[in-house]
């Protein structure tokens, strides 16, 4: 039975994704900074395990924990949302701590066990911020978008091993914590002298034309993780793959 460790698994893509493979019969380790009962469903293929993606010692003791690990999903991750100039750069690391170095960090952890069996998938969860530049996250953006360079020259030297590198690029969706999570972060990152500009986007942003469901991210994880061609980007839900076109 294969082994699947996803990071950021207490809301959201995350979550959905640990449920979604634990549904198909994998064992999965849903990691999480803050365990808790109640989230997954109670089985034996299913652990719940601690992990904070920016601490180092946290890492390699859900590593350990984990054993044996097939399918690595990094996909914790943070956002700030605002004008840059207002942005500070205490805010602009924690989001490139989290989401790109923190990335970076998981795939070391694993690499070892993945080139000694010469086998092992690593998933990266983006946005669809990559696929075409979006107002006023400049930070986020640049997080994500060096974990998409990252991924592609990682794709390469991995392979040499057998280990398959895969992106994951999702879509919007108001109803995972993301928002939420990001809130004192972006508090007051629309100076008066950026209202009248950010006012239309923040409405735009209300009435979103198309969005993604946890579920089209799980999905896409899925198709990541068994499709057997050289396919590297998995846009995920509608407004995802419109913006992705034919590439
Ligand atoms: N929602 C969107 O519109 C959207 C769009 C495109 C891409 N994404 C990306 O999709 C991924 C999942 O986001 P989501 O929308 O599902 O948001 P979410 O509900 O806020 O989930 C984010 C997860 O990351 C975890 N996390 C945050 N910091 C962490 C850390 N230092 N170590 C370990 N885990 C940490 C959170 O756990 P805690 O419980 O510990 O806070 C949570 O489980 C993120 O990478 C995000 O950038 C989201």
């Amino acid at each position: 039975m294969k082994t699947v460790l996803i990071t950021g698994s207490s809301s959201g893509y995350g979550l959905e994704t640990a449920r979604y493979f634990h549904d198909r019969g994998w064992n999965v380790v849903a990691t999480m900074r803050r365990p808790g009962p109640g989230l997954l469903p109670a089985s034996d293929r299913m652990r719940l395990v601690a992990l904070d993606v920016t601490n180092a010692d946290s890492i390699a003791r859900a590593v350990a924990e984990a054993g044996p690990i097939d399918v690595l999903v990094n996909n914790a991750g943070i956002g700030v949302v605002g004008a840059f100039e207002a942005t500070s750069m205490q805010s602009v690391r924690e989001v490139f701590e989290t989401n790109t170095f923190g990335t970076m960090a998981m795939v070391q952890a694993v690499i070892p066990q993945m080139r000694a069996r010469r086998a092992g998938t690593i998933v990266n969860v983006t946005s669809s911020v990559t696929l075409a530049s979006m107002p006023l996250a400049a930070a986020y953006t640049g997080s994500k978008t060096a974990v998409e360079g990252f991924t592609g020259s990682l794709a390469h030297e991995l392979g040499a091993f057998d280990i398959r590198v895969k992106l994951v690029e999702p879509g919007y969706c108001p109803t995972t914590r993301f928002a939420e999570n990001g809130a004192e972060r972006m508090n007051g990152l629309i100076p008066d002298t950026y209202a009248d500009y950010a006012r239309p986007i923040f409405e735009a942003f209300a009435r979103p034309q198309a969005m993604t469901q946890p579920q089209d991210v799980a999905e896409a994880v899925w198709r990541a993780v068994h499709d057997g061609s050289d396919q590297f980007h998995f846009p995920a839900g509608a407004d995802a793959v419109a913006l992705a076109g034919p590439r």
